[in-house]
C-alpha cells in the first residue's frame, strides 16, 4: 500500500531528520539555493526507499537536511515531473514523505513560461491559482482516509498570508514580483501558438509542466503552500521556447530568486501563529 511506502521512506529519513517544518522543492534550474543552506546532510534519492529518480538535466535529486538562519529546512533538489512516464502518486511521493516527517509549510518552486504579455524573461510570479492541464490526479484511486478527505477544496491552495509575506520581501528586496495564474501541462512538448491564445483567454498567466500535484497532494494533508515561479521565456509572437533558454533564464535570475526565497523562510515565523 501506498502509505506503508511513505511510512518506510520516512523511518529511513528519519536518524538524520531535523525537525524541519519548512520543505522547499526546488524546480528547474534552480537548485543553486541549495548553497545558501548551512549544515546540510545530503541524501540522495537513489538511497531512500520507494524514491522515484530524476532523469532531466537541471535536476540533482538529492534531499537537503540542513538550516538557514535559526530555521531548519527540509529541501528537495530535483523533482519528478509526469512528462517523464511517471504516475502522479510517484510524483507527489517526496512531498507526502516530507509532510510524513513533519513540515507544515511547503515552498514549491518551477520555471514556467510566461502567457501574460506584461511578463519578462527573469521575472518572478506568485502563484495565486492554477488552472490543472495535467490529465490525472494524485487523489485518484484507491481512497485511504489517512492522507485526508476524499474531496478536496481547493479554494485556499494558495494562502494570502504567505503571498503577502512574499510580497512584502521582494519589495523590501527591491524586487518586484507578479501574482497570477500557473496553468499545468502534461509536457513534454511546449504549447502551440494556438494553446497560448486559448490559455490567455482562460485567464493562465503561466505556464508550466511541474507543481499543481504536489500542491493537490499538501492540500489535501492539510499543509500551507507557496508556490513561486521564475518565468523563463515569455510567449511573444514568433517566439519559440527552448529547454536550454529555459535553464539560461534560470541561471541568470537565480540568485535574485534565491535571495528572495532565503527571505521568505527567515520570516516564515512572522506569521506562524495565523498558520492553522
Ligand atoms: N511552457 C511550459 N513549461 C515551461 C515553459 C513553457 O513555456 N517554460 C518553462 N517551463
Amino acid at each position: 500500500m501506498l502509505i506503508e511506502k511513505i511510512e518506510a521512506a520516512a523511518s529511513y529519513l528519519e536518524p538524520f531528520w531535523n525537525s524541519s517544518e519548512i520543505g522547499v522543492v526546488l524546480g528547474s534550474g534552480l537548485s543553486s539555493f541549495t548553497k545558501e543552506i548551512s549544515s546540510a546532510k545530503s541524501i540522495p534519492y537513489s538511497v531512500i526507499p520507494h524514491f522515484p529518480r530524476s532523469t532531466v538535466e537541471g535536476h540533482a535529486g538529492s534531499l537537503l537536511l540542513g538550516e538557514i538562519g535559526k530555521f531548519k529546512i527540509a529541501v528537495l533538489s530535483g523533482r519528478f515531473h509526469y512528462y517523464e512516464g511517471y504516475s502522479l502518486q510517484e510524483v507527489v511521493f517526496p512531498v507526502r514523505t516530507l509532510i510524513k516527517l513533519g513540515i507544515k509549510t511547503l515552498i514549491l518552486t518551477n520555471a514556467a513560461g510566461g502567457l501574460n504579455l506584461k511578463f519578462k524573461p527573469g521575472d518572478i510570479m506568485l502563484i495565486r491559482d492554477h488552472i490543472n492541464f495535467i490529465p490525472d490526479n494524485p487523489l485518484r484511486g484507491d481512497y485511504d482516509s489517512r492522507f485526508g478527505k476524499r474531496f478536496v477544496s481547493l479554494v485556499e491552495a494558495y494562502p494570502k498570508r504567505l503571498r503577502d509575506l512574499a510580497k512584502k520581501h521582494s519589495r523590501k528586496l527591491k524586487n518586484p514580483i507578479h501574482e497570477g495564474v500557473y496553468l499545468a501541462l502534461p509536457g513534454p512538448s511546449y504549447e502551440t501558438p494556438a494553446e497560448v491564445k486559448m490559455f490567455r483567454l482562460f485567464g493562465a498567466d503561466a505556464a508550466g509542466m511541474s507543481t499543481v500535484p504536489e500542491v493537490t497532494a499538501a492540500v489535501q494533508l492539510g499543509v500551507s503552500v507557496l508556490a513561486i515561479s521564475l518565468i523563463t521565456n515569455v510567449h511573444t509572437r514568433g517566439s519559440s521556447p527552448d529547454h536550454s533558454e529555459v535553464l539560461e533564464t534560470a541561471k541568470k535570475s537565480e540568485k535574485k530568486f534565491c535571495k528572495l526565497l532565503r527571505e521568505i523562510v527567515l520570516n516564515l515565523d512572522s506569521i506562524k501563529n495565523a498558520d492553522t
